[in-house]
C-alpha cells in the first residue's frame, strides 16, 4: 500500500475519456494514463460508468483521494452550463453530485481549458508568470484560461468570441485545419486574426498555446506576430488532468480548513 494517495485527474473529451493519478509534488502522472473511447451516446449516466471504471482501475494508488474532472463546457459550482462539442443532455447536470455519489469521493468539476491553465501555471509554461496569462487550447474547439497573478478567472470561453461575424473556433480551431486541409501558413493567418483580436481585448503578458497541436508548435508559432510572447504549453495533453487533480486537492484542503 502506498503511504501517500494521489488525487485522480479525469479528462472527459469528445473522443476519449482519460485518467491518471497525479503526483502533485512532481507535477506528473504517478501511473500511466488510462484512455477509454467516449461512448457514441455520451450522455451523463453513460459517461459516469466509464469514469467509474477508470477510477476503479486506480483504486490502489488513489485511495479515497479527491477526483478532478474536466469537461469541454462552462462549469459553475459543479453544474455544466453549455454544450458546444458535447451531448446537450449535459446542460444543467450537476456533475459534481452525479460523480460524487457514484464514486463516493469528493469531486471537483472544471472546464477543460481552465484545468489546463492551472496545470501550466503550477508545473508548465506559465510557472512564475506575473500579470495576465492567457492559456489557449487548440483542438476540436478553442478553449481558454485567464490567470491573473496566479488566480484563475474561470469560464472565459474566448473560443466563442465573434470575429468577422463567425464563432472564432469555427474558423481557427485545429480541427478546422484538419477538416479543410489548411496549410500551416493558411491556418496561421486565421490564428493571427484570432490572437490579435484577443490581445486587443485583454492585453495578456503571456500567451501559452496548448492542445494536441502544440506538439508541432514550431510549425505555426513562429508565423504569429503578437505583442505578448506566445509559447507552447509544456505539459501538452497532460495539463488538464494535472490541473484538475491540483484543483481537486486544493478544494479538499480548503474544505478541511473551513471545517465543512
Ligand atoms: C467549449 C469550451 C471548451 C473548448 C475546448 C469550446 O467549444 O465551449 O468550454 O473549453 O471548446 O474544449
Amino acid at each position: 500500500m502506498p503511504t501517500t494517495h494521489h488525487p485522480l485527474g479525469i479528462d472527459i473529451g469528445g473522443s476519449g475519456i482519460k485518467g491518471a493519478p497525479v503526483d502533485l509534488a512532481a507535477g506528473s502522472f504517478a501511473r500511466d494514463r488510462v484512455r477509454c473511447e467516449t461512448p457514441k451516446v455520451s450522455t451523463p449516466d453513460v459517461v459516469a460508468d466509464v469514469v467509474a471504471k477508470i477510477a476503479e482501475s486506480f483504486a490502489e494508488v488513489t485511495g479515497n483521494s479527491p477526483i478532478g474532472v474536466t469537461m469541454p463546457a462552462v462549469v459553475t459550482h459543479g453544474v455544466v452550463r453549455s454544450a458546444a462539442n458535447i451531448d446537450p443532455a449535459w446542460i444543467g447536470t450537476d456533475v459534481r453530485r452525479l460523480l460524487g455519489e457514484r464514486l463516493g469521493r469528493p469531486v471537483t468539476v472544471v472546464n477543460d481549458a481552465d484545468a489546463a491553465g492551472v496545470g501550466e501555471m503550477h508545473f508548465g509554461a506559465a510557472r512564475n508568470a506575473d500579470g495576465l496569462v492567457l492559456v489557449s487550447t487548440l483542438g476540436t474547439g478553442i478553449g481558454s484560461a485567464l490567470i491573473y497573478n496566479g488566480v484563475l478567472i474561470p469560464n472565459s470561453e474566448l473560443g466563442h468570441l465573434e470575429i468577422d461575424g463567425r464563432d472564432a473556433e469555427q474558423r481557427a480551431a485545429s480541427s478546422v485545419k484538419d477538416d479543410k486541409n489548411l496549410t500551416w501558413q493558411e491556418w496561421a493567418e486565421r490564428l493571427q486574426r484570432y490572437f490579435s483580436h484577443v490581445e486587443n481585448l485583454f492585453w495578456p503578458d503571456l500567451i501559452v498555446v496548448g492542445g494536441g497541436v502544440s506538439r508541432k508548435a514550431e510549425k505555426f508559432l513562429p508565423l504569429l506576430h503578437l505583442r505578448a510572447p506566445i509559447v507552447a504549453a509544456q505539459l501538452q495533453n497532460s495539463a488538464g488532468i494535472i490541473g484538475a487533480a491540483w484543483l481537486a486537492r486544493h478544494h479538499a484542503e480548503s474544505r478541511r480548513t473551513a471545517g465543512t
